[in-house]
């Protein structure tokens, strides 16, 4: 068979023509007479319509022996056609099996999250995670640019580091040559350093925390992106952080409309983020949480939630029976995959039923002082159809490096981004403290040992700046703009609390 081969992406340039296609075989059916096969090649789908008296009849027979994920080679002449998917077919004159595969373990069946997560070497083959696969990619692709085109210099930040970033609760030791030594949580304090040598600094990779959550938002190895510059101060870094996020949302909206489709993102939702973003001080969010707006809107939720409780089970009652009786296989199979989904569905809105009455007590007896809590967070970011920022929170309840408020010395001047419609942090950041003194005595408050920050201290010894910058979760950001649930789907091969898997 000739090897002019076109991807199914370039298809549109070659209707009329004949072409071979590589690739992997994502659904085969067919009668005697007629096998459809759906063609996948990493850049799309292609509906391949062989017609037995049209290919030889060992290769029609060879075609309809092997199953899903079979790695073929097909030559035919494109057609285009709207009905099918991707807007073209390929009427196939030729074909050959590259290497079958029979008996592959992901049906098009729906199944239970653990066992696509025992497969995700597999799985990653689905369309499901190509869509997220791809979404991923212009992220981190508009995080780079913004940055580049932003007078920013990259610099990498090591990943064995000496001292805590953050929390030393949450770190990872690494035997080093009989010292230990520990996986970074963040690239900031080393940020900080370069920040004075090149004024507008970023990093970007990997960060660990030895989180104890198995949260829906929480890794413990995940991707983060952190900006750092000399003189700014809060106002400056809130819009650096607008900008930057409604920067990417509109990439993704612009490159990767049909991926956020197919994943059921809120389009309209994600057309609305543009600067500029919701402030509020904590205070005034403690406020909200404590007040009566927050019991009326969890009460509402409440009574949404029982509704839509009611729809599920109704539906899944309706299936059921239908199951019982007898009815055509491929529909018994369609149906059993809406059960599958709608069982997990069911599980989802009882969580929230379950959790509505605590998560409504939690805020209400909200007192100052506290960290913010996950269910807070929700609450607040479900109030808002756009980003919010919290800002000043109180000192005691946060990191070491952020700069006492000189206008009130029991807040910081830091913040975290709550993406909205419940999603919750995406971004945490600060101005840091930039006073030696002060910086010393916050070191000591937490329990810190002053000798292994003395680099750090000497960024306030030598040319001291108001400076500060902020980090990103990449993983939180592209469950959030896909409107995903649980950030283990954003990253091909997730480290959880519980569970490595492959
Ligand atoms: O708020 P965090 O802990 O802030 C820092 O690490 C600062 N040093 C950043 C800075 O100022 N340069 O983490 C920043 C972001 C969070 O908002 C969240 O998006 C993500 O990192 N993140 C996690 N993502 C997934 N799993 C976890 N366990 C995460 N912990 C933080
Ligand atoms: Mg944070």
């Amino acid at each position: 068979m000739s090897r002019d081969r076109k991807l199914i992406a370039e298809l549109k340039d070659n209707v009329g023509q004949e072409v071979t296609l590589e690739g992997w075989v994502y659904n085969s059916r067919g009668s005697g007479k007629v096998q459809f096969l759906i063609l996948r090649d990493g850049t799309g789908l292609c509906q391949c319509v062989v017609e037995k008296d049209k290919v030889p009849d060992e290769t029609f027979e060879q075609l309809r022996h092997w199953g899903q994920e079979s790695s073929i080679r097909v030559r035919g002449v494109v057609r285009a056609d709207e009905r099918s998917v991707g807007g073209y077919e390929l009427a196939v004159t030729a074909a050959e099996v590259i290497g079958g595969a029979s008996d592959y373990p992901i049906t098009p069946k729906s199944h239970g999250i653990d066992f696509l997560l025992k497969h995700r070497h597999l799985h990653l083959r689905s369309q499901g995670q190509w869509c997220m696969g791809k979404v991923r990619h212009t992220i981190i692709d508009a995080i780079r640019r913004f940055f580049n085109d932003n007078g920013f210099t990259l610099i990498d930040t090591p990943i064995l580091t000496a001292t805590a970033g953050e929390e030393e609760q949450t770190l990872f030791e690494v035997d080093y040559f009989g010292q230990p030594l520990y996986l970074a949580q963040t690239g900031q304090l080393y940020l900080e350093s370069a920040a004075a040598g090149f004024g507008k600094v970023y990093c970007f990779g990997p960060t660990f925390r030895a989180e104890k959550s198995k949260t829906r938002r929480h890794l413990t190895e995940f991707w983060m992106v952190e900006p750092e510059v000399a003189f700014i101060d809060m106002d400056g870094l809130l819009e650096l952080g607008e900008n930057f996020v409604s920067y990417i949302v509109e990439r993704v909206l612009s490159d990767n409309r049909s991926e956020l489709e197919q994943l059921g993102a809120d389009i309209s939702a994600l057309e609305n983020i543009k600067p500029p973003f919701y402030r509020l001080t904590y205070t005034e969010a403690v406020d909200i949480l404590t007040g009566e707006k927050t019991k009326a809107f969890m009460a509402k939720q409440l009574e949404e939630f029982g509704g839509e409780k009611d729809k599920i089970e109704k539906r899944i009652g309706e299936l059921e029976a239908e199951q019982k009786g007898s009815i055509k296989q491929w529909k018994r199979d369609k149906n059993a995959a809406e059960l599958i989904e709608l069982r997990g569905e069911l599980e989802e809105v009882s969580a929230k039923i379950e959790n509505n009455p605590r998560h409504a007590q939690l805020a209400a007896e909200f007192r100052w002082g506290k960290d913010l809590g996950g269910s807070d967070e929700t609450i607040i970011s479900l109030m808002h159809d756009r980003p919010v920022f919290v800002t000043h929170y109180p000192k005691a309840a946060k990191a070491f490096y952020m700069k006492t408020d000189r206008s009130n010395d029991k807040v910081v001047e830091n913040f975290d981004l709550l993406a909205p419609a419940g999603f919750g942090e995406i971004i945490g950041g600060s101005v840091r403290e930039d006073d030696y003194d002060l910086l010393v005595a916050r070191i000591e408050e937490q329990g810190l040992k002053k000798e292994n920050y003395e680099w750090y201290l000497d960024l306030r010894k030598y040319g001291s700046v108001p400076h500060g910058g902020f980090g990103l979760g990449v993983e939180r950001t592209v469950a959030w703009i896909t409107g995903e649930k649980h950030i283990r789907q954003c990253i091909a091969f997730p480290r959880l609390m519980d569970k490595v898997y492959i």
